[in-house]
């Protein structure tokens, strides 16, 4: 599916662009914005490449992986960036990520975004099941999942491997009679 445009109240998902990439850096290449994720801080060059290899798997087809730049509506800016990227051996499942400018957080836009992506998995996308893995200090990503309606299912022991150091995740997932009982009663 290319290309992706999504949008809720204030958000929108659109394909990333190689103009983007000084945008995505003010995210992965800070420090605040990736101390919970599974790498360190990433230079620009390093942005550039993702950018750049997400731009190539957005027409592969099947597509695989859905890197989305989120955009502010009312002022055209690119404020984060999510992902959705299909499970390699599971029918019809995902994994995703996001993540948002710190200068964006706190007024909601996290709940938008994950709406955002479960829409877009869900409806568009014909998932059965959509998770996330979280770092167990990372209780902004829980209380934004869990508003979104999405089930900590567990924890995955020695995950992510970080600075050295092996990391636990904690995994939150919604199904998708999840997804449309919650659109039922929205
Ligand atoms: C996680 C993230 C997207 C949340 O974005 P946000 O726009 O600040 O979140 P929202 O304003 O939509 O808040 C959603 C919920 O999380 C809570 N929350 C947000 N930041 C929090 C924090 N630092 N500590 C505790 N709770 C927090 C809010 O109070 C709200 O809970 P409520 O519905 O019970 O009131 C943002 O912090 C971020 O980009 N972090 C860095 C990347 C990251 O960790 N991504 C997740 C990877 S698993």
């Amino acid at each position: 599916m290319y290309p992706v445009e999504r949008s809720s109240a204030r958000l929108s998902l659109r394909e990333l662009t190689i103009d983007d990439v000084d945008a995505v850096f003010a995210i992965y290449g800070s420090r605040e914005a990736t101390e919970h994720l599974s790498f360190e801080p990433r230079s620009r060059e390093q942005v550039g490449q993702i950018v750049a290899r997400s731009m190539a798997s957005s027409t592969t087809v099947p597509r695989s992986e859905f890197a989305l730049a989120i955009v502010e509506r009312e002022t055209g800016s690119l404020i984060g960036f999510g992902r959705i990227a299909m499970d390699p051996h599971q029918q019809r499942a995902a994994t995703f990520g996001f993540a948002l400018r710190p200068d964006a957080w706190g007024v909601g836009y996290g709940l938008e975004v994950v709406r955002l992506l479960l829409g877009l998995g869900f409806e568009e996308l014909d998932l059965h099941r959509i998770w996330g893995a979280r770092s167990p200090l990372n209780e902004a990503s829980a209380k934004t999942m869990t508003a979104a309606g999405m089930i900590e299912e567990g924890t995955i022991r020695g995950h992510i491997l970080k600075a050295g150091q092996w990391r636990d995740s904690v995994v939150h997932a919604m199904l998708a009679e999840e997804w449309a009982a919650q659109s039922r009663t929205a």
